[in-house]
């Protein structure tokens, strides 16, 4: 068997993995092209809105007030800004201009305009909430005092109480030691720390000003403090080397991780062309995934266990937000761009400018789950999860017959494990590719909801 991935030397990861199971992984993929690999999307992503902005409000409003439960729902608020935009990026994001301080004003005044308005709705101020999390963007570019105006409207408008996980993203230049202080004192005991790589000369392609050192030292830093610090790491960078992507992990690791998210380097317009000045457009995928798998067997043999397809969790990792959907909770989203989910509907906000010329909630639409989409997800939610327990194994088989099920393990997709399924690391690669297999399986619907596979 070959020791090359497409270029890839394997054999620089042979100190960390077994590098033998890396190949034959990648060996077992026969009816998968890795160059072919899907992002699991959700509802919107692949067809328009059944519901226009306010027809889209009209409908929450209905289902939440007829919704008399208890269970704990997440909150998520999208902050768009950063202190510059980087090549590199895909997330929905960007630099602000003139009138800075104006606009993150007017931003946050916004947000908590929303806040306020879906409190009042049904029972959703005195449903617990689990988590708080602040995503971007770069969150702490906001300064601690539009920050700690979020926290209050949050804590004055919902039930969030001592078990509620405070989170945020940031970057390693914007957490600086007054930030880590105001974010302390407000509550924020989990950071989502933008590192995607410790080579140096990786950073510098990628225009992180501070060294690997320096984010080594802002974890071990916000670790004594107690906190969940997870982090994200991408594969396919300019200058990466299996070799240095591995010393990489094992650095954080040793730092004292509680989580990695890894993620292979997407390519789409926004980014397209910083990816052409880095000869990566027409790349083969293959050393990324052979990176990605590396990176995910390292994760494990140190005692990493995925809770998400993509996210390797210690035993304090528990509660990342968009884990959701497995603990059964609701996703009210905020925010330009944000999307949130209230059971079966799923709602949208538009981007920035449209978002802030909008009176609140202002949402872009919304659409509720076909009734294939809601019985397949609880099953694309366990897989998403990155385990299928005995009795989602059977629903799979009963649902989609043994013949689906059997490819992905005969692929290596899948291995057994107590009775039920775990994603191995190519399966964590080829998620989004389970989920549209799933979806496009011969299913019979009956009118009541329930299905029989044909
Ligand atoms: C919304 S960003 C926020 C993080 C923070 N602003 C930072 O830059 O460190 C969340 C994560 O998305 C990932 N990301 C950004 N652009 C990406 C791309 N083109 N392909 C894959 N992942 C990307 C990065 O790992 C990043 O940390
Ligand atoms: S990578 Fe982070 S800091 Fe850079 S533009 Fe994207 S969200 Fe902003």
């Amino acid at each position: 068997m070959t020791d090359r991935l497409d270029g890839l030397d394997l054999a620089a990861a042979a100190p960390f993995v077994d590098a033998d199971a890396v190949r034959q992984m990648w060996a077992a993929q026969r009816d998968y092209d890795v160059n072919r690999w899907l992002l699991p999307l959700p509802p919107w992503a692949k067809r328009r809105y059944d519901d226009p902005g306010p027809r889209a409000w009209e409908s929450l409003r209905r289902r939440l007030a007829a919704d008399t439960s208890q269970r704990p729902f997440c909150i998520y608020l999208h902050v768009p800004f950063c202190s510059r935009k980087c090549g590199f990026c895909d997330s929905y994001s960007f630099k602000l201009g003139a009138q800075q301080a104006g606009r993150i004003e007017d931003y946050v005044n916004r947000l908590c305009d929303e806040l306020r308005l879906w409190s009042a709705l049904g029972g959703l101020a005195r449903r617990p909430v689990s988590t708080v999390h602040l995503g971007g963007g770069t969150p702490t570019f906001l300064g601690a005092a539009a920050l700690r105006r979020i926290v209050a409207c949050c804590r004055d408008h919902f039930n969030a109480g001592p078990e509620t996980e405070w989170a945020l993203e940031s970057t390693v230049e914007a957490l600086t030691p007054g930030m880590v202080a105001a974010m302390h004192e407000m509550g924020f005991r989990r950071l989502h720390l933008g590192i995607q790589s410790l080579q140096d000369e990786v950073r510098a392609a990628i225009g992180r000003r501070r060294s690997a050192a320096e984010a080594l030292a802002k974890i071990r830093e916000t670790r004594a403090l107690g906190w969940v610090v997870s982090v994200d790491i991408i594969c396919g960078l300019p200058f990466q080397t299996l070799a240095g992507f591995m010393d990489g992990l094992a650095a954080l690791i040793e730092a004292g991780v509680n989580g990695v998210s890894l993620y292979e380097l997407l390519i789409y317009r926004q980014n397209r062309h910083w990816a052409e000045q880095h000869g990566l457009t027409g790349r083969s995928h293959v050393p990324n995934y052979g990176m990605f798998l590396a990176g995910a067997f390292y994760l494990e043999g140190r005692g990493f266990h995925k809770n998400l397809f993509n996210h390797w969790a210690d035993t304090l990792d528990t509660n990342v937000y968009f884990t959701f959907p497995q603990r059964g909770e609701d996703l009210l989203a905020v925010g330009t761009t944000a999307d949130g989910v209230f059971g079966d509907y799923h709602y949208r906000h538009p981007r920035y400018a449209a978002y802030m010329d909008a009176p609140p909630p202002g949402l872009e639409g919304g659409l509720p789950k076909t009734a294939a989409e809601k019985t397949l997800w609880p099953l694309m939610t366990a897989i998403l999860s990155g385990r299928l327990s005995a009795e989602k194994r059977g629903e799979l088989e009963n649902l989609a017959g043994e013949s689906l099920l059997r490819r992905w393990m005969v692929n290596r997709l899948v291995v057994p494990t107590a009775g039920g399924l775990e994603l191995t690391p190519a399966g964590s690669w080829f998620a989004g590719n389970m989920l549209a297999e799933l979806a496009e399986a011969p299913l019979k619907i009956q009118p009541g909801g329930s299905m029989i596979s044909t």
